[in-house]
């Protein structure tokens, strides 16, 4: 993808290409929590030259306009360089909504009711996460309960809030990025404090565990719906 030409305008991560794929996703909504960057952004990036209208979250005013404005700016850019026009229905929206406000699952459902989306969900892509974890021997309750409330219990209420309000679909999918960190420690940050402390001076217990949480619910929730659980693996993760 190419970066924005001016040089005090918002700008994705340069050096990403767009090689448009098959326009199999028009007339789909894909809800992306942390599409601003990373991961989320570049899912968001491939599913619209797909055709799928993205409702993208972050947690300011820069990222938002990264979303709602640079990325759908680019998105029409890559449409221009091939045969094919921008489908109509086509619409990317960023949203504000931070993992730790307790409004966050209604706020994207609410957002979700708007004529444009239409109250359907065809793809939820659960991106954000907290990185913060704590050290063993360190941690306090605070602590653990942000990275619950982050990790886990807004995760769960977005899905619970659409599922309650009917806006997943027949062939609707959850998808929940995870990490190696889920089931092999990162060796050189697992210490206790006041023994070896690693070169961070954390250790990612509470983000390992919210990655097996993540993974587990994605199992159930296969199962609840009716579904089937996918892994797809990437490699050089943390
Ligand atoms: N990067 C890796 O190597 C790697 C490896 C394995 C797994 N993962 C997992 O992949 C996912 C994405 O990682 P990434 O490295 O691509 O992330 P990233 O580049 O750091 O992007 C984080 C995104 O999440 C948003 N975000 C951050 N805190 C948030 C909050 N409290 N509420 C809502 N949105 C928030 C950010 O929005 P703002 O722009 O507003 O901050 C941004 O859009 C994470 O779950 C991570 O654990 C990453």
């Amino acid at each position: 993808m190419a970066a924005s030409s001016t040089s005090d305008a918002p700008t994705l991560a340069s050096g990403q290409s767009v090689s448009c794929c098959r326009l199999d996703l028009v007339g789909r909504v894909a809800v992306i929590t942390g599409a601003s960057r990373g991961i989320g952004l570049a899912n968001a990036l491939h599913l619209a030259v797909r055709g799928c209208s993205i409702l993208g979250t972050c947690t300011n005013e820069a990222s938002l306009e990264l979303i709602s404005s640079v990325l759908d700016s680019e998105v029409t850019q890559s449409y221009k360089g091939t045969a094919r026009q921008r489908p109509i229905q086509l619409r990317i929206k960023g949203l504000i909504a931070d993992l730790f406000s307790l409004g966050c699952s209604a706020l994207i459902a609410n957002q979700l009711e708007e004529e444009s989306f239409n109250g359907r969900v065809g793809i939820l892509i659960n991106s954000a996460s907290d990185p913060m974890s704590g050290t063993i021997g360190e941690m306090n309750v605070q602590e653990v309960q942000h990275s619950l409330l982050g990790n886990i219990q807004t995760p769960v209420m977005i899905v619970d809030e659409l599922a309650r309000r009917r806006f997943f679909q027949l062939n609707s999918r959850i998808i929940y990025i995870s990490s190696i960190r889920s089931k092999q420690p990162w060796s050189r940050q697992v210490s206790i404090s006041n023994r070896t402390h690693s070169e961070s001076g954390t250790v990612l217990l509470m983000y390992a565990a919210g990655k097996s949480a993540g993974e587990s619910l994605c199992r159930t929730w296969a199962q609840a719906f009716g579904g089937k659980e996918e892994k797809i693996c990437c490699q050089h993760t943390t």
